[in-house]
């Protein structure tokens, strides 16, 4: 049994019915990570629970320091992610409120430290990222939603921008004409730097609003949050059965 480790993005600063056993600051050779370990048993199984965002909720996602969040996850034991991530709904189930489960990303981030092969390099390493998140850690998600009795989308192509505005219109056209499903600003360097270290790595993303120019209306942080809270207990209930599966 490997540790497992919750990333909590938007909506997720603290895991609900946590027992918190210890916290701990980890120091890194990229700086610090977003917030401490938070370590802890969540329904009698150990895991370790990381604030994307920090906690209180303050990093943007294009400050967030992913290498130094990833390293630490790692000098802690952690050999499965389970990255939660608030997304905006781009294809037609894609419905707020719900959950999906990612199975391919695209990067349209820039200028964010994303790998930890850039110097000291006895060789130069390219990690296979065909398939960038781990079909187990995929297969026991949907299992533990279906157990749990929650209909989630159980695919979809997270298109990761950079942010922290939200995207026009002609942008998501443009990423639906790419294929993309989904779209939020945290998938990446997150998902890539897992596959370097070599920590299985999926993603629960909620769906938190329709993206830009899929309706009429504004996009308002009002919106993204009401749906975020509505989604959570879903997402929590499909947490408890993930870890104890
Ligand atoms: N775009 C990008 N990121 C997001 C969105 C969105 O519409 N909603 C929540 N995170």
């Amino acid at each position: 049994m490997t540790l497992i480790a919750i990333i909590g993005g938007t909506g997720l600063t603290r895991l609900p019915d946590l027992t918190i056993v210890r916290r701990e600051r980890v120091a890194t050779p990229y700086g610090d990570p977003s917030s401490e370990l938070v370590f802890g048993q969540f329904h009698q199984q150990d895991l370790v629970f990381l604030a994307r965002h920090g906690n209180p909720h303050a990093i943007p996602p294009h400050k967030i320091n992913f290498r130094a969040n990833i390293w630490a996850l790692k000098e802690a034991g952690v050999g499965s992610i389970l990255a939660v991530a608030a997304v905006g709904g781009i294809r037609a189930d894609m419905v707020p409120g719900k959950i999906a489960v990612p199975h391919q990303i695209i990067d349209y981030t820039y200028g964010r430290p994303h790998t930890f092969f850039e110097t000291d390099l006895e060789l130069v390493t390219h990690v296979d990222f065909t398939h960038p998140y781990s079909a187990r850690l995929r297969k026991k998600v949907l299992t533990a939603a279906h157990v749990a009795g929650i209909s989630v989308v159980d695919d979809g192509v997270y298109g990761c921008t950079q942010g922290p505005r939200l995207e026009t219109a002609a942008e998501i056209s443009r990423m639906e004409r790419d294929g993309c499903d989904l779209v939020g600003m945290t998938g990446m360097p997150e998902a890539a730097l897992a596959r370097e270290i070599g920590i299985d790595y999926a993603c629960c993303a909620v769906i938190a609003n329709w993206a830009a120019g899929k309706t009429a209306a504004e996009i308002t942080m009002t919106e993204i949050e009401a749906n975020l809270a509505a989604g959570m207990a879903d997402l929590t209930a499909v947490l408890r059965h993930f870890v104890q599966a």
